[in-house]
Formats: structure tokens, C-alpha cells, sequence
């Protein structure tokens, strides 16, 4: 068992890459005076199109940099990560709280629904692992869940091309017959279940109409830490100070970056990291299968 974190210490995020700046968004507003600590694995991204064994020795030796950095809590935003390496992590950093976008997110699903039919919305890898509807049917046995996997929304989101005719078509394409208009037994509710794709909540909203509860996991983790604090006593009293760590391409982290953040980022601010040198324990040994 680890020694107790202190509160001084940063709250640790780590994603793939630049999305799970949505979420490092929503932490900061919800908690001003803490401090953080986000690592983009972007030399592995993305995720959401690899075998499981290989996001969870990814999240493993990534998450294991933050936490040798001395983090209080780790918040796994990458919502692939969390779908497949979140128990695999919290076994290897036992005394460490670990929050995913999962748990949080399937709360707040279930909360909104009124017909009981949710749908998910994410990468191939977290449709693939089933953790979405395995979490909102551990709250509600009887909803009904219908996942889709958008892969094509995350490079529309890091393009930038969040709106216009190629973002409206592809929402269309993917969301069109599930919440098409003759389907009576449509979702009321939908949750974005990967970190890029509230950037094209616009496209979304005008596939699905105004009725569908949208759940942004962002939000909901960012509420879901604040929690996780007070419970353990960790709260912090920072000044909301930034440290951002990329394992590849600062300055594609930067550009593509700031509209995720909603802050300017300067490539100069982001320091690059190396997640296998000589010696570094996750990883190390035997890859999870
Ligand atoms: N961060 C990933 C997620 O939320 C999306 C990008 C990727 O596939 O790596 O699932």
C-alpha cells in the first residue's frame, strides 16, 4: 500500500492525446484551486482502434510517469482507456484513487433517461470492451442500450472540422437511423462516450434533436472528482497551476490542443516526455494480455 497523497500534490490526467483536454476543461472550472498534471501519450494515439492488450500496457506504463511525479489522485479521461485498462490500474497503483469516465458518465445516463433507452456513442476499442453498457446496466438492469462506434469523429475533431458539410454528413451517417424520425423506440438519451467528440456537439444535436439528453462525460468526471476528493480528505489549495507533459509533437499538441482546452497553449509550455527509458518500471516486465 502507498503512503497517503497529500493535498498539495497535483490531480494527475492522462489520455491518449489532446482529447482528454475536454475533460482537463471541465476539472479546472469545477475545481479552480486544484493544480495538474495532463499527459497526451501522443506518440501511441489513438487508442480507440487498438487490441485491448495494448491499451492496457500503454495506459499502464503512461499512468505510471504521473504517478512517479508524485500525483494525489489519477483521473483516467481517455474514455478507451477506461473502458478497457481502469481495473488493471487500479490494481497496480493500489492506495492511489483511480477515477474513469465510465462509471460517471453511465450515472448520468441513467439519471436522464426517461424511456430507458441510451445510447453510446464512442471509439471502436470502448464499443468493443463493453464497459458502457455493462456500467449503466449494473445501475439499471432493464435499460436498453444501443452503442455505436464513430471512429471518423476523432480526426474530424483534431481537423477541426467540427461543423460544415463533412461533420454534418458523418453525424448523419452514423447517428441518422438510430434516432431517425420513424424509430418511435428511439434513445431520449446519449452519452459521448470518447473525449473528442463534445467538439462536434453541434452536428450531434442537429442529427438528434432538441429532446435527447446529451451526456458529455466530461462534465459528469469532473463532478465525479470532486467527490472522490472530499472522500478522501485530498482537496487541494492551489492556484490551478498546469503542467503539460506529450510524449510526441509538442507543437501539433499545442495547436490542435487549445481548442480542446479552450485556452491557448504555447508548444514551449509542454514538455516532452520519453515513457521507456532504460529502468522505468510499468511495462517493464510481461505485457497484460
Ligand atoms: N481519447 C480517446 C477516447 O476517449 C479517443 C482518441 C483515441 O482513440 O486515442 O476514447
Amino acid at each position: 500500500m502507498a503512503a497517503r497523497p497529500a493535498n498539495a500534490a497535483p490531480i494527475g490526467v492522462f489520455d491518449s492525446g489532446v482529447g482528454g483536454l475536454t475533460v482537463l476543461r471541465a476539472l479546472r472550472t469545477a475545481l479552480p484551486q486544484e493544480d495538474f498534471l495532463y499527459l497526451g501519450d501522443t506518440a501511441r494515439l489513438p487508442y480507440g482502434t487498438k487490441g485491448a492488450g495494448t491499451v492496457v500496457r500503454y495506459a499502464l506504463q503512461a499512468s505510471q510517469l504521473l504517478v512517479d511525479r508524485g500525483i494525489k489522485c489519477l483521473v483516467v479521461a481517455c474514455n478507451t482507456a477506461s473502458a478497457v485498462a481502469l481495473p488493471a490500474m487500479r490494481t497496480a497503483f493500489a492506495g492511489l484513487p483511480v477515477i474513469g469516465v465510465i462509471e460517471p458518465g453511465a450515472a448520468a445516463a441513467c439519471a436522464a433517461t426517461r424511456n430507458g433507452h441510451i445510447a453510446v456513442i464512442a471509439t471502436d476499442g470502448t464499443v468493443r470492451g463493453g464497459a458502457y453498457p455493462a456500467a449503466i446496466h449494473a445501475l439499471r438492469p432493464d435499460a436498453r442500450v444501443s452503442a455505436a462506434a464513430c471512429q471518423v469523429f476523432v480526426a474530424l475533431a483534431e481537423e477541426g472540422w467540427t461543423d460544415g458539410a463533412v461533420a454534418k454528413s458523418a453525424a448523419q451517417r452514423y447517428l441518422g437511423e438510430l434516432f431517425g424520425a420513424a424509430a418511435d423506440d428511439s434513445p431520449d438519451t446519449l452519452v459521448l462516450g470518447c473525449t473528442h467528440f463534445p467538439m462536434l456537439i453541434g452536428p450531434i444535436r442537429a442529427v438528434v434533436g432538441g429532446k435527447v439528453a446529451i451526456v458529455d462525460s466530461a462534465a459528469t468526471v469532473a463532478q465525479a472528482t470532486d467527490r472522490l476528493l472530499q472522500d478522501h480528505d485530498l482537496r487541494g489549495n492551489g492556484n490551478g497551476r498546469l503542467t503539460l507533459l506529450a510524449t510526441d509533437a509538442p507543437e501539433r499538441f499545442a495547436r490542435v490542443g487549445s481548442a480542446f482546452l479552450g485556452d491557448a497553449i504555447g508548444a514551449g509550455q509542454i514538455e516532452l516526455v520519453d515513457l521507456n527509458p532504460a529502468g522505468r518500471r510499468a511495462g517493464a516486465g510481461t505485457p497484460p494480455r
